[in-house]
């Protein structure tokens, strides 16, 4: 069954912009009239913020498999208390990251990409995914504090290559990130509001 709201996901490398670019969309859509609500991946709730302490800030990788159950349990927890009942109402929901994040880092990490899509067969697909593209030599330049292992150029090289193939077979909608800010918002809006316009039904309050 169709969803009353719209789901967005918003993608992309660390430093990448996104998190900013995911708060000024919500700001964007709301001045248009919609009803949007920001959330985020690893979420805000029990396991997510397990995830950040157990996985996010040790200096050694806990094995890629542990990574992807845990994202993918974190996922289905944040569908069911956060994204679905946001949906129920009739809001745009915007993650920053979701389901391809999985794919790209725990995919750059040798897992096998069929299985990390099955572990995630119960997460909710989302209506429109978009993927802020800024090349990786960009992005660890910005993160100048001491790098964590998912941060290294290398593994940010490997997360790209699988997020431009779901980019190339059409899942992901690229985004130059980039150039200044206020460039990328506004591609982000009008990539967003082209696709609201044929979302059936779906009408601004
Ligand atoms: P963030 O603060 O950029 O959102 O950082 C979250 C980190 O977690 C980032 O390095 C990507 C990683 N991550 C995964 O590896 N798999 C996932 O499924 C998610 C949601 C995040």
């Amino acid at each position: 069954m169709k969803n009353k709201g719209v789901f967005i996901c918003i993608e992309g490398l660390d430093a990448s912009g996104k998190t900013t670019h995911a708060h000024r969309l919500v700001r964007n859509l709301r001045r248009k009239g919609f009803d949007a609500v920001y959330t985020t991946e690893p979420s805000r709730g029990e396991i997510g913020r397990f995830i950040r302490t157990y996985i996010l800030q040790r200096k050694r990788r806990v094995p890629s498999v542990v990574e992807a159950l845990l994202f993918a349990v974190d996922r289905v927890d944040h569908v069911e208390k956060e994204i679905k009942p946001a949906l129920e109402e009739g809001k745009i929901v915007v993650s920053d990251r979701y389901v391809y994040s999985s794919l790209a880092y725990q995919g750059a990490a040798e897992l096998d990409l069929r299985w990390i899509e099955e572990i995630n067969r119960l997460a909710l697909p989302p209506d429109l995914a978009i993927y802020i593209d800024v090349p990786p030599e960009v992005v660890v330049k910005r993160i100048r504090r001491k790098k964590s292992v998912m941060e290294r150029l290398e593994t940010q090289r490997r997360v790209r290559e699988v997020y431009m193939k779901f980019v190339e077979n059409g899942k992901l909608v690229a985004v130059d990130g980039n150039r200044r800010k206020d460039e990328v918002a506004k591609d982000i809006l009008t990539v967003v509001l082209d696709f609201l316009k044929n979302y059936s039904n779906f009408q601004s309050v």
